[in-house]
């Protein structure tokens, strides 16, 4: 009996042992794909580099094992979002919706061409990539929510202005680990090049709102 009893706790012993050495702790699992992805870029280009480590913002939203976001992180990423908004050094929230419309539809910038990242000036936005903007457009992915009439519904106010380049600036700010990229914020689109988008949605000349 005392025998079968022993046995038992060491097989229990071993279980526990072997169970550990398969499934390493969920934070050293997250340590070492991080790793691997950094190490798969072997181009070194910094824009690229810097954005294969996650920020604490990244790391809170995919927190292992479908882990809940808890309502402190959540106020966490919210006013981290918050806090990383900058304005255009005019102060001025809306551009042209001509220069907004070209933007919206350029996927160009930081892209991988015969093994060398793309140089240029400035980035192009892709929206339409995500959000079906113009509604004559029939090359518009739906990842996002279509914005056709957006202005329409929305109107173009200052207040709407503010918020709706608040928003592009850093989605987190309203919608804590969205799948829409914090595209001010992780400067890839300048505050100019967002004013312009801004007038795109917004303005009642623009296709967006026709
Ligand atoms: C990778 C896909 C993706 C890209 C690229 C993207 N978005 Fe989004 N966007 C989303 C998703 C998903 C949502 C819904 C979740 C949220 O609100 O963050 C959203 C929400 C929005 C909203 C809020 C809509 C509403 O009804 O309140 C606006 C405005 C918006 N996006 C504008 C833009 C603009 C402008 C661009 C380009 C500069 C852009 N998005 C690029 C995925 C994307």
């Amino acid at each position: 009996m005392i025998y079968a009893k022993s046995l038992l706790l060491l097989s229990a012993t071993v279980a526990v042992v072997a169970g550990c050495a398969t499934f390493p702790d969920a934070e050293s699992t997250a340590q070492r794909a991080e790793q691997m992805v950094t190490e798969a870029h072997t181009l070194g280009a910094p824009a690229l580099l810097r954005r294969t480590t996650q920020d604490e913002s990244q790391r809170a939203c995919s927190s292992p094992g479908g882990a809940k976001l808890t309502q402190e992180h959540s106020a966490t990423i919210v006013k981290t979002a918050r806090d990383s908004i900058k304005y255009p050094a005019s102060g001025k929230l809306t551009g042209d919706w001509k220069t907004g419309a070209q933007l919206v539809a350029d996927g160009r910038g930081q892209r991988i061409i015969n093994g060398q990242v793309e140089k240029l000036s400035a980035n192009g936005a892709l929206c339409i990539n995500c959000h079906l903007m113009d509604a004559k457009e029939v090359n518009a992915g739906n990842v996002g929510p279509a914005l056709t009439g957006y202005g329409t519904q929305h109107g173009d106010s200052e207040a709407v202005a503010r918020y709706t380049y608040e928003r592009i600036y850093n989605a987190w700010a309203f919608m804590p680990c969205s799948n829409m990229p914090r595209l001010g914020a992780s400067g890839f689109l300048t505050p100019e090049q967002i004013a312009h988008i801004v007038a795109y949605l917004i303005d009642p000349q623009s296709p967006v709102n026709k």
